[in-house]
């Protein structure tokens, strides 16, 4: 199966000048594994290579396998005091100020991006001040958009679409299949008009026990969406053992209440059969579809009923976010762990980014996990970011 690396070329295709950013970030990421793992005494703001902006809490969708608001979503219950919190324009340009001079990749989420009603505007700022701006969306909201998102020169969107229309809409919401096709082919329709190859238009899909059968009906008619590509993202699973042991440690350790990983304690991985996922994967990556279709991890044949079976057995390790990413929050808290905010680094309505990332909560989080066994928190075993950027483990 594909390696991550294989969307440069997809992208050198549409802009050199985009595709070197991508790749610098990248490979940042990449280098973070060489690098000595400092902590105290170093300006770790220089490696930033991935920054998350998470602009909004609320979603218009109630996706049942969401850590944020599906069946056991921690924010199922708070979104609209959360939704309150947002920072206002400024606050997110002044930041984008702050970090645009590293370059960074940016990645933009929420909640449902589109709701935070000053993306657009945020997004044009950002791509002028020489970001790569990527966007991870539900989708259902774009068509609108279409024809400022062209000329703003957005780099990638990643559209969230779990299977073909009824499943995925028996996952998504009723409707949300039909919306997210609408979008597809009004920002086609304007790259075509405007004559642009972008943004990277893509599909991201979370597998799980309820959709990974109709993986392939998903897939094939993908050919006609006109997309760049496909990513197959094995999805998020904790259970009970590991959720107590990573309350313990993060008790401990960081002196940490910890809520959010409890919400993908869902057991929507139970009953996957490894060998037949594996199979239906292979089927889908012989294919040619016009696009690369990436798996996240991408595993051997005996290790996807690991995956999902054996949530205790790690796949990947040695986590780097804390060496080069950072997720900043809805209302300016600063986080390595984008999907578990709990352990708070900063806020940059009250400090600089910069000293944040340099600072001593930033750094008690370094020394903690890189002195953990295998480079990573109990909890860390299927989080999404270790398994896109976590080292591989032998076998796997
Ligand atoms: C939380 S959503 C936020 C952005 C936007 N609302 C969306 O759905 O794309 C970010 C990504 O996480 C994915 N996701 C949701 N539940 C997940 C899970 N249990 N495991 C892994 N990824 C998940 C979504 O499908 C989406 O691609
Ligand atoms: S659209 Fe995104 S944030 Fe909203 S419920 Fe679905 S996965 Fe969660």
């Amino acid at each position: 199966m594909k390696k991550n690396i294989s969307v440069v070329p997809v992208l050198i295709n549409k802009n050199l000048r985009l595709a070197a950013r991508a790749f610098s970030g990248i490979s940042g990421i990449r280098m973070a594994h060489l690098r000595p793992k400092r902590d105290f005494n170093y300006n770790h703001f220089k490696n930033l290579s991935l920054v998350y902006f998470k602009l909004t809490a609320a979603c218009n969708l109630r996706c049942v396998m969401c850590g944020q608001y599906g069946d056991k979503g921690n924010m199922k219950d708070c979104a609209a005091e959360e939704a309150k919190k947002s920072l206002p324009l400024e606050t997110w340009m002044r930041f984008t100020d702050e970090i645009a001079q590293q370059r960074p990749v940016t990645y933009i989420w929420g909640g449902e991006p589109f709701l935070y009603p000053d993306l657009m505007p945020l997004a044009r700022y950002m791509v002028k001040k020489g970001l790569f701006v990527s966007v991870n969306t539900n989708g259902t909201l774009m068509e609108r958009y279409a024809e400022d998102i062209v000329r703003d020169k957005w780099g990638a969107i990643l559209v969230s679409l779990d299977a073909f229309r009824d499943v995925n809409d028996s996952l998504r919401g009723k409707g949300s299949y039909d919306k997210v096709i609408a979008g597809f082919k009004a920002v086609n329709r304007e790259k075509k008009k405007q004559k642009k190859r972008l943004p990277l238009l893509g599909i991201v899909t979370v597998v799980t026990n309820r959709n990974y059968l109709d993986l392939v009906n998903l897939t094939d008619a993908s050919r006609e969406y006109n997309i760049d590509l496909h990513i197959m993202n094995l999805g998020t699973y904790t259970n009970e053992n590991i959720v107590a042991a990573q309350k313990q440690f993060m008790k401990e350790k960081l002196d940490t209440d910890i809520d959010c990983l409890e919400s993908y304690n869902t057991g929507y991985n139970l009953g996957i059969d490894g060998k037949k996922l594996h199979g239906i994967l292979q089927d889908i990556h012989s294919k040619n579809h016009g696009h690369p279709i990436l798996t996240v991890p991408a595993l051997n044949p005996e290790k996807t009923h690991t995956y999902y079976a054996e949530l205790e057995t790690p796949v990947r390790n040695h986590c780097v976010v804390p060496w080069c990413q950072a997720n900043v929050n809805y209302n300016g808290d600063v986080h390595f762990c984008a999907d578990y905010p709990d352990y708070i680094l900063g806020n940059i309505t009250q400090q600089s980014f910069r000293d944040i990332v340099n600072g001593d909560r930033a750094n008690t989080f370094r020394k903690t996990i890189h002195a953990c066994e295998g480079g990573m928190f109990p909890g860390c075993l299927r989080c999404y970011q270790n398994m896109l950027f976590g080292r591989k483990i032998k076998g796997y």
